[in-house]
């Protein structure tokens, strides 16, 4: 089969670095150096793996970044007050506190502590309530803003279309409904969100124009659930045992891909599509934040 109804995240993402590098040279010229902070508490092995890919992403930018790591059993108080210390250096447009946190830190605290403007991640509730109300002065958070950026590039229209979002976690599905309901350009569109007490998920998906699949739950949808012609976008990261692979799993989306394509009009791959949307979603934000930074200054 041709490629030809593949959303190539990778490449879209390539074309947003683009933009964003030109964004920090011409920053750099004017003296001003981006800075974005990873926090990270305790030794996830995901979390190191998608900080590294921050990091270097970063680097290849000319974005500044530093990471600290906190022992999984820091306090709370130690991260706020990182945080705290963070919020007050001019040096630092961005703070990324990475997910997840250890059972004893509290996240809504956590992340309510980092001052909005730095909130690069887009879960503060200033963030949050700016998206809802369709103030575009906020951050909104990266995968949304993603999977958003991915259709826009993709020329998929959105006004108008029945589009059927699976999960409505507070990183993903919920902010990604609200993006695309709001009275703008490249929105518009009419919104269903189906979770774990919906009642059959397969008949709202074989509805939809669009559909997200942002659960968590490997390969959940199947092709009987899909319109033929619907663009297809997989969030989902979901770990599989798998003895024949090297590390004794391997990584799956939310839906059954190779079943899928076929009758998807258009389909994102996993990995390669949403994943590396949300690295540059993430800088585009730090860019923003840093040209906010200097814009008030001067
Ligand atoms: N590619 C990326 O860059 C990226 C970034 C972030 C997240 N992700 C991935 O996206 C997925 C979702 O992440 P998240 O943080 O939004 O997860 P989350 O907060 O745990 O939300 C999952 C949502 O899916 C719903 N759900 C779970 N099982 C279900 C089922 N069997 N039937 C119907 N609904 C079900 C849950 O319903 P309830 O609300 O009723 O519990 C919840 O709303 C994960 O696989 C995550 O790894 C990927």
């Amino acid at each position: 089969m041709s490629d030809s109804n593949l959303i190539d995240g990778r490449a879209i993402a390539a074309e947003v670095h683009e933009s964003t590098g030109a964004r920090v040279a011409a920053l750099r010229e004017r003296g001003v150096v981006p800075g974005l902070v990873f926090i990270r508490v305790g030794e996830d092995p995901a979390s190191q793996v998608y900080v590294g890919m921050k990091e270097r992403m970063s680097a290849k930018l000319g974005i500044q970044s530093t990471t600290h790591v906190l022992a999984g059993d820091a306090p709370e108080a130690e991260l706020l007050a990182l945080i705290e210390k963070l919020n007050a250096d001019a040096a630092v447009h961005g703070i990324l506190v990475q997910a997840p946190l250890p059972r004893h830190i509290d996240g809504a605290r956590v992340y309510s502590a980092v001052a909005p403007g730095k909130d690069v991640d887009g879960f503060h509730p200033v963030n949050m309530g700016k998206l809802v109300l369709g103030d575009p002065s906020g951050f909104v958070p990266c995968t949304p803003a993603g999977v958003h950026e991915l259709l826009v590039r993709s020329g998929v229209p959105v006004a108008g279309a029945e589009v059927v979002v699976l999960g409505r976690g507070n990183i993903v599905g919920k902010p990604l409904a609200a993006l695309l309901m709001q009275k703008a350009p490249h929105a518009d569109a009419t919104v269903t969100v189906c979770h774990s007490r919906s009642r059959d998920i397969a008949a709202h998906c074989r509805r939809a124009d669009i559909l997200v699949a942002a659960m968590g739950v490997a390969e959940f949808v199947k092709a009987d659930m899909v319109k033929k012609g619907a663009v297809v976008i997989d969030v989902g990261v979901n770990r599989v045992d798998d003895p024949a692979a090297p590390k004794g799993y391997r990584l799956v989306g939310d839906i059954d891909f190779a079943a899928i394509r076929p009758v998807a009009g258009r389909i994102t791959p996993n990995p390669g599509g949403v994943g590396p949307m949300t690295i540059a979603m993430l800088l585009q934000n730090t860019v923003r934040s840093a040209e906010a930074a200097t814009a008030a200054r001067a």
